[in-house]
């Protein structure tokens, strides 16, 4: 082992994270950012994965187990495989503890060593989750190399990288504390080094106000990883273009929680500046929108070797159903957007980090009907159906407007697809 990966080692066993009890599992459950089985099948698998048949899942630095326990809980009526990783036995030992506390043990496949590893174990997965783990790698490159090695045909990624510009404070304050704490290898001090210095701050420094937004500096673990960590680079949304191409793999969508941090009509409301950004490909779109928020510190992503991977709303046996959003629950958002009435707008306030944006819904009537008759087991087909017949619509009308609704709503990304052919969600799915 590298001198680096074992400095990383060093702080993951001394403290592993994200922060976690087992005993927590009793109270709640908690959801991976990119681990909810319908986004997975509707962006990776165009709606058609049943999940009860040998599906094959790698969780690469797994930490304490937040996506391993969740993608267990959702997969445990299956014959899924469920591979975790971690070069920390210490965080390995809290993953395991979760998912027995909740009875999923036998579920998940508990390993420890380097990601960098996994090419020579001769398997492969149909999905494979690394959050946080890549930009702590010292070279984040072969780390994705290795985990695309481990990927079947068809194949999907969900993974996070910090984001440049939300962590645009964190790096002078990393630089500081690796003067302040110069010489010096003992955690406890390097944490409470860390500490004095956070508190000796002038009112309004940058980082005392990422401090005060991060979620988990009050733990020891939490502060190690948001200021000391030995290993942390963060890209730009064209850096993250880079890396992805690098690999042979395209982004497919970012998360739904940040999504509009990434929106160009979101972030722009001037008519010629919305246009002139609009006419851009989407990748500098994407970029535009991330230096006009200037917050994005995770790119939540998901990602694929192949092209349309994503369910189409145009196929007529592909059912819809509501999911959530950014900070919207969505049968509270289902419910007010049957609520609209035609071509009469609404805005819907979207809470993204610390940006508060506003996204405005404006349907027709056929849009407005359609929405009504969305129930989660009715196909597209069958809906468009009945708009056009009870509208007095011609088909090709009701279908445009089938598609205008669901693409007006990929801006509050709340409608899901399924084909018609695998199940509804599993029990305990979202
Ligand atoms: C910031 S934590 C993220 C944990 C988890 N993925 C999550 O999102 O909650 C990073 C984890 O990656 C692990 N890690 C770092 N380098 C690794 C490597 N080369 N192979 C496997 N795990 C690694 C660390 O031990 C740590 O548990």
């Amino acid at each position: 082992m590298n001198e680096k990966l074992a400095s990383v080692k060093r702080q993951y066993e001394k403290f592993p994270y994200p922060p976690r009890d087992p005993a927590d599992e009793d109270r709640r459950l908690l959801a991976g950012m990119v681990d909810a089985l319908p986004q997975i099948n509707h962006y990776g698998f165009r709606g058609r994965r049943d999940f009860r048949k040998g599906f094959r899942v790698l969780v690469a630095g797994g930490g304490t187990g937040d996506s391993s326990t969740y993608l267990a809980h959702q997969l445990r009526d299956t014959d899924a495989r469920i591979v975790y990783l971690d070069v920390s036995e210490a965080a390995r030992d809290i993953a395991r503890a979760r998912a027995a506390r909740r009875g999923l043990e036998a579920r998940v496949d508990f390993r420890v060593g380097s990601l960098l590893d996994v090419p020579a174990w001769g398997e492969s997965f149909d999905f494979v989750n690394c959050t946080g783990v890549l930009h702590h790698l010292p070279d984040p490159a072969a780390g994705l190399r290795a985990l695309c090695a481990v990927l079947a045909p068809g194949g999907f990624l969900g993974l996070m990288v910090y984001g440049a510009r939300g962590r645009a404070a964190i790096y002078p304050m990393q630089a500081l504390l690796r003067l302040v704490n110069a010489g010096v290898s003992d955690e406890e001090t390097r944490v409470r080094r860390t500490r004095a210095v956070l508190d000796g701050l002038r009112e309004g420094h940058s980082t005392r106000l990422v401090a005060a937004r991060a979620i988990d500096v009050d733990s020891d673990a939490g502060l190690y990883d948001l200021f000391l960590h030995s290993v942390d680079r963060a890209y730009t949304v064209p850096e993250l273009y880079g890396f992805l191409g690098d690999a042979g793999l395209r982004l497919v969508a970012f998360v739904p929680d940040t999504r509009p941090l990434y929106d160009a009509r979101l972030a722009f409301c001037d008519p010629e500046i919305l246009e002139a950004v609009l006419a851009l490909p989407r990748p500098e779109q994407e970029a535009a929108a991330e230096l006009a928020f200037d917050c994005a510190g995770r790119h939540s992503f998901w990602a694929s070797r192949d092209a349309d991977t994503q369910a189409d709303p145009r196929d007529p046996e592909n059912v819809p159903f509501f999911a959530g959003t950014a900070g919207q629950d969505p049968a509270a958002l289902a419910c007010a957007l049957r609520a609209l009435e035609p071509d009469r707008p609404r805005s819907f306030a979207l809470g993204v980090q610390e940006a508060r944006l506003v996204a405005e819904v404006r349907l027709d009537a056929a849009g407005c009907r359609f929405l009504a008759l969305v129930d989660g087991s009715r196909t597209m087909g069958e809906i468009v159906g009945r708009v056009s017949s009870e509208l007095g619509l011609e088909p090709a009308p009701a279908w445009a407007a089938a598609i205008r609704t669901f693409e007006t709503l990929s801006l509050v990304d709340v409608l899901l697809l399924r084909h018609a052919s695998v199940p509804a969600l599993l029990p305990g799915t979202p």
